[in-house]
């Protein structure tokens, strides 16, 4: 589908009303193909490190809270994935033009859930800087079934709490600010590309006050 200006109104009228919403096929096939093999490649590098909540200068890991991993994407350096960038910049405009919200910058991770891991219940906001207002997550599990886990499960503050399946090319955004999720156990490695929309960069807030 043609992701018109009528598109992406239908998807934020939805966030409006539900807090979250899913976009299905979300990359073109050759651009999430080029993504896993740069997550793969990586991998094998080494550089993912254990997450950690908090932060810039408050992080600590606690494995009872999450068990992922995560390599911090860097748009100057990566340039391999310019057209994920490119996509982000898109979501990014839609947000600032129908939202009527001025988001200035984003951060993403590359996530990887290994077999046991989650994330429990929380908020996406860090109380000492409380700048994330969009959650983004593009799911990577090819063949994704019932029974490997790792489904993300969002609680609305008025209605139940649903479970989102971490389907392959899916993506979920939500809001930062107010709606609770977990990544509930992990049975088989779970990837994922997973960020955030900032309404100032982010190196501004940590050194704010
Ligand atoms: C997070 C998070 C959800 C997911 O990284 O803060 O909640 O489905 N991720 O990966
Ligand atoms: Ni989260």
């Amino acid at each position: 589908m043609e992701r018109n200006e009528l598109f992406w109104v239908g998807v934020f009228d939805q966030m409006a009303q539900e807090d979250y919403v899913v976009i299905d096929n979300f990359l073109k096939e050759e651009l999430v193909t080029k993504v896993m093999d740069y997550f793969h490649q990586q991998e094998e590098k080494d550089v993912f490190q254990k997450a950690a909540i908090g932060s810039a200068g408050n992080e600590l890991v606690i494995n009872e809270v999450r068990g992922d991993y995560t390599f911090w994407l860097d748009q100057h350096r990566d340039l391999e994935l310019a057209e994920l960038f490119a996509a982000f910049d898109e979501v990014k405009s839609w947000i600032n033009r129908l939202c009527f919200l001025s988001l200035s910058d984003y951060e993403f991770h590359l996530a990887h859930y290994p077999k046991g891991s989650f994330y429990k219940r929380h908020l996406d906001q860090f109380s000492e800087r409380n700048n994330r207002m969009i959650s983004m997550i593009i799911y990577l599990n090819k063949g994704w079934k019932n029974g490997d886990g790792g489904e993300l499960r969002i609680y609305p503050e008025n209605a139940e709490a649903i479970n989102v399946e971490p389907l392959f090319n899916r993506c979920v955004l939500f809001r930062s600010d107010t709606l609770e999720h977990e990544v509930l156990t992990a049975h088989t490695d779970r990837r994922s590309v997973t960020g955030w929309m900032l309404y100032q960069p982010s190196i501004i807030a940590a050194i704010r006050p």
